[in-house]
């Protein structure tokens, strides 16, 4: 009963991501973002209201409709269960969700990553071919030409080459002690198994998740950012358990983050020669707290699964 009552909040919490995709109806949450803003002086993008009713408006709609229902609108594009908004999350706008207003007005940017100046379109098909285990929109396509019209969107006003307040996701320092993967288990049990499910594989109305996955199949996959425990851990201090962020502990933002990245998830597209350990050794020995190639508990992980 518990469960189901969770569970039935946070799906009217996340109706627009899921049931409603193409209007941006949800004022209540337009509202709720707005008055964050004023109170925390976070930028605070334009409403649906202001948008211009012409092609620079649709073009913003449309960008909209793929950020918040990827799976649908671009099938595909999209190798797992995941929309961009289950990340980036109230469309887009939410402040320390790495809202795409604080990421527009920052690229072109150099990325470790690929060790190259990203545009803003090479850092989205980032996003397409990891978070999304999927395949990256070209830079001069229309899906490409909608998100990044959705994100000048919602900059609009705010300064170029400046880092916002509420960019990307605030950092949490690594605990002294480490990380704690049976401590991890633990939180997971009590704070998101609820939603997520006790087996980390989401859950679904229909063929569309409600819960997104944080394992398995249908989740990120081990290029993600996500996949860095570090990472996560910021991600989910700042954003989950949902509707309760800032709650965990560091600690236990560290050790749920370790516990969720300690399972198997879709391989690494970069995949070297076919082989973990060269993979391990060229992208992951130096890509922040990861365990890719590591042996959990006597089982070797990033091993891929489809
Ligand atoms: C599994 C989670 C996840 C999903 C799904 C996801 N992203 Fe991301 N995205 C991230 C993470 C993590 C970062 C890096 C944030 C940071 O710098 O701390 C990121 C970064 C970005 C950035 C750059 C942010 C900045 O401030 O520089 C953009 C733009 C972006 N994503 C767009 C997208 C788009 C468009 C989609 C859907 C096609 C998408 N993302 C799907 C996790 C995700
Ligand atoms: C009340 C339900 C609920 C609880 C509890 C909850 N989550 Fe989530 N979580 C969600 C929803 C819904 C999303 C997608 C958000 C969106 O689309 O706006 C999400 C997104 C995520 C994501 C990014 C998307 C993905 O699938 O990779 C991660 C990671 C995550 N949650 C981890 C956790 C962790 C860890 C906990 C426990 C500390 C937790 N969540 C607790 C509902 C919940």
């Amino acid at each position: 009963m518990k469960k189901l009552l969770v569970s039935l909040f946070a799906l009217s919490a996340i109706s627009t991501a899921v049931a409603a995709p193409i209007a941006m109806e949800d004022q209540s949450q337009l509202k709720l973002t707005a008055s964050k803003a004023a109170t925390e002086q976070y930028h605070l993008p334009p409403l649906e209201a202001d948008l211009p009713d012409n092609a620079f408006g649709d073009m913003v709609r449309k960008g909209h409709a793929i950020f918040v229902d990827t799976k649908r609108q671009v099938p595909e594009l999209v190798g797992n269960g995941l929309n961009c908004v289950n990340c980036h999350m109230d469309q887009g706008r939410l402040a320390n969700a790495a809202p795409l207003w604080g990421a527009y007005t920052m690229y072109p940017a150099y990325r470790k990553k690929n060790d190259k100046v990203n545009t803003y379109a090479e850092r989205i098909q980032g996003c397409f071919q990891f978070s999304m285990n999927g395949t990256p929109p070209a830079a001069d396509s229309e899906t490409m030409t909608a998100l990044t019209t959705f994100s000048y969107w919602l900059a609009t006003g705010a300064p170029s080459g400046v880092e916002l307040p509420g960019r990307a996701y605030p950092d949490v320092p690594k605990p002294e002690g480490g990380y704690n993967l049976a401590q991890g288990k633990k939180v997971y049990a009590e704070q998101c198994a609820v939603c997520h499910s006790e087996d980390g594989l989401g859950q679904k109305v229909g063929e569309n998740y409600v819960f997104p996955p944080l394992w398995g199949k249908d989740s990120f996959n081990w290029g993600a950012g996500m996949h860095r425990i570090n990472t996560a851990a910021t991600f989910i201090k700042a954003n989950m358990p949902l509707g309760k962020g800032g709650t965990l502990s560091d600690q236990e933002a560290w050790d749920v983050a370790a516990f969720m990245n300690s399972h198997e998830r879709p391989q690494d597209p970069r995949l070297v020669d076919g082989d973990i350990e060269k993979t391990r050794v060229k992208f992951h020995a130096n890509d922040g707290v990861n365990l890719y190639g590591e042996k959990v508990n006597g089982v070797l992980i990033g091993q891929g699964i489809k």
